[in-house]
Order: C-alpha cells, then structure tokens, then sequence
C-alpha cells in the first residue's frame, strides 16, 4: 500500500499524461479544459486505494479509476448547466467559456468515454464493472432531478433530502471503492462491505459539501460561495434551520427561499446568519460526524489488516477536515 499522497500524485500524473483526440476542437477542448482543472480526484484515488486493500495492485485499477473520474466530470458540467454555475475549480465553467450547446455535447461524448475505459478489462470483470457503473450512472440522473425538484419545493423533508445526496453523490463514491474491489476479485461480502463505507462517507462529503458551499472562503473555494442559497436548494443546513425556527423565523425563511434567482447577496447575508444563530450550522457539522463515523463502523466487519483500516479512516478523517 502507498500513502494517500501517492495515490493522488500517482493519479494526477496519470491524468496528465491521458490522451483525448483533438478534433473537432470546439468538442475536446473543453473536455481537456475540464479535466485538466483537475480538482481533488478524490473518487479515483478510492478506486486505487481499494485495489490494494484486497491485495491487487493498483496499475490494474487505472482504468476504472479513469472511468469514474471522467464520468464524475461530466457530471459536473451538466451540473454547472442545470444550477446556472459561473465558476468550477477556481474558473469559469465550461457552459460560460463555450456555452450551453458545447456544455451539453461535450458532457455527453464523456459519458460515453467513460465507459469505454472499461473495453480493457476480461470479460468478467468487464461485465460487473459495466453492470454497476449502468446501475450508478442512473441513479446519479435520479438524485440530480429530484435536486433541480426541490427547488421548486417547500415542503422537503429530511429523508426525502438524504436520498437525493445519496443518489446523486454518494453512490458514485460507493462505487468508485466497490470496482476497485471487483478489479481485485475479492469476495462479494466485501465488495458490498467497502460499497457502504464508501456510501456513507458520500453522504458526509455532500453534507460538507453543502454546508461549504454556503461557507466557504471565496478566496479559495474554487465555485461560487452562496450559490445553493441563491439557486433555493433545500439543503441539510436549510431544512434544520426550518425545524429549529420559531413562526416568524419560518416564515422569513420561506419567503427568502420563494425569491427567484438573481443578484442576491443580501439574501446569501441574511441565510447564513439564519443558519449560524438557529443552530442549522452546528447540526450539520454533527451530521458529517456521524456520517463519516457511519462508515467507519462498517470497517470493524471487514476481513483486512489494521493498517490498511487505518489508511481507509485517514481517508475520512482528511475529508471532514476540508475546506474545498
Ligand atoms: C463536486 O465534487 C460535486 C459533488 C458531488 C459535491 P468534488 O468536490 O469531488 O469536486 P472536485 O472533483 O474535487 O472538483
Ligand atoms: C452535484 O451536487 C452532484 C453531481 C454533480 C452529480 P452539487 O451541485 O452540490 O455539486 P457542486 O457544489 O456544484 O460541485
Ligand atoms: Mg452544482
Ligand atoms: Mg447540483
Ligand atoms: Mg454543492
């Protein structure tokens, strides 16, 4: 096993030296663009990580891992789109430099790229990875919607909200951890195993994720700080802060949250504060910390040698403590 360092150096090498044709232009250049804005490459460094934790090495991983970081880009410029985002990994988002048209076909050609990194797997495996990235990548679809749906919304509950953080972040990172366990051909039980440590530390990094985007220093985030409140996304921090409040409280918030998007930093002001003094902040902290603990636990099931659990709770503990 190597440190967490190496993974991510081994990784951001690998996407340095990944070859993505170049014409038309105006198709790669943004799908260049976007992945060379790199980001934390969180998702296959899980993958890599997990090959080794059963004991297989992780060149044998690459390409899965490359898969899901791609398809995990994609993502986030359809995303961009769909929640009118001006600025992704401390730049201009590939709808604003090349518009929504590009956004949309350049997206798309990176789904199918994607899955195109798989061709280079056995047949077995190929088949598991390809059933289950199939299963993921639908979901993902299934949790944006109800995303953008809620927006319309104000009466989300929190369940409801936990499964849209599960469908349209978690499961990919539960999936990053479980192909890295089907490229190492370990058993089921720990395939399923790391697949739920994997989920629930997915629903934390959306919790710090939301709570982040409202958060954040502006300096270093890399997206626009308040962009949620703004768009009226019914977040963790916004639907505890609906619970604590009083009556007028409620109704300030619902009014706040009815304003259609615009110039808004008197509103971003004034949610925050809510947020901060009705306790919404302070739950959803606590609600990470559970969360990442919730993987943990499923951890003290798995058949692997202390050291390498130990490296896995590293991984989690990192995540809490990031702030981009
Ligand atoms: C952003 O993911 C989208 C979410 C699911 C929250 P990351 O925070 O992993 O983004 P990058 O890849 O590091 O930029
Ligand atoms: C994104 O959630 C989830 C996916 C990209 C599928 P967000 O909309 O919160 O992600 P960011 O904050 O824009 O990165
Ligand atoms: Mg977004
Ligand atoms: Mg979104
Ligand atoms: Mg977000």
């Amino acid at each position: 096993m190597q440190s967490i360092k190496q993974y991510q150096e081994l990784i951001s090498n690998h996407f340095e030296e990944l070859t993505i044709r170049n014409e038309p232009k105006n198709l790669y250049e943004p799908i260049k663009y976007i992945i060379g804005l790199g980001g934390k490459r969180l998702r296959p460094v899980l993958t890599l990580m997990t090959t080794e934790v059963f004991d297989v090495d992780y060149h044998k991983a690459l390409a899965a891992a490359t898969a899901i970081e791609v398809f995990h880009n994609f993502s986030l410029i359809h995303d961009d789109i769909m929640d009118d985002a001006p600025l992704r990994r401390g730049n201009e988002t590939v709808h604003e430099k090349w518009g929504i048209n590009t956004g949309i076909l350049s997206g798309d050609a990176m789904l199918i790229l994607a899955y195109q990194y798989f061709e280079s797997y056995e047949p077995k495996i190929f088949q598991e990875l390809a059933k289950l990235f199939s299963k993921t990548a639908i979901e993902v679809c299934e949790g944006q919607q109800y995303d953008v749906d809620f927006e319309e919304r104000d009466d989300v509950t929190i369940p409801e909200y936990l499964k849209m953080i599960e469908y349209k972040t978690a499961v990919l990172v539960g999936a990053a951890m479980k192909m890295g366990a089907i490229v190492a051909e370990t058993s089921d039980e720990n395939k399923n195993l790391i697949y739920d440590f994997g989920l629930n530390l997915g629903i934390a990094f959306q919790l710090q994720d939301d709570y982040l985007d409202a958060f954040g220093n502006p300096e270093t985030f890399g997206k626009q700080v308040g962009g949620d409140i703004i768009e009226n996304k019914k977040t963790y921090l916004y639907l505890k802060a609906l619970e604590f409040s009083n009556q007028s409280e409620k109704e300030q918030l619902l009014h706040l949250f009815s304003i259609q998007p615009s110039d808004s930093s008197d509103k971003i002001i004034s949610v925050k504060d809510i947020f901060n003094t009705i306790g919404a902040s302070d739950a959803t902290q606590k609600a990470i910390h559970d969360y990442t603990f919730k993987a943990f636990k499923t951890l003290k099931k798995m058949n692997i040698s202390e050291d390498k659990k130990v490296l896995l709770k590293a991984f989690g503990e990192k995540l809490m403590s990031r702030d981009v």
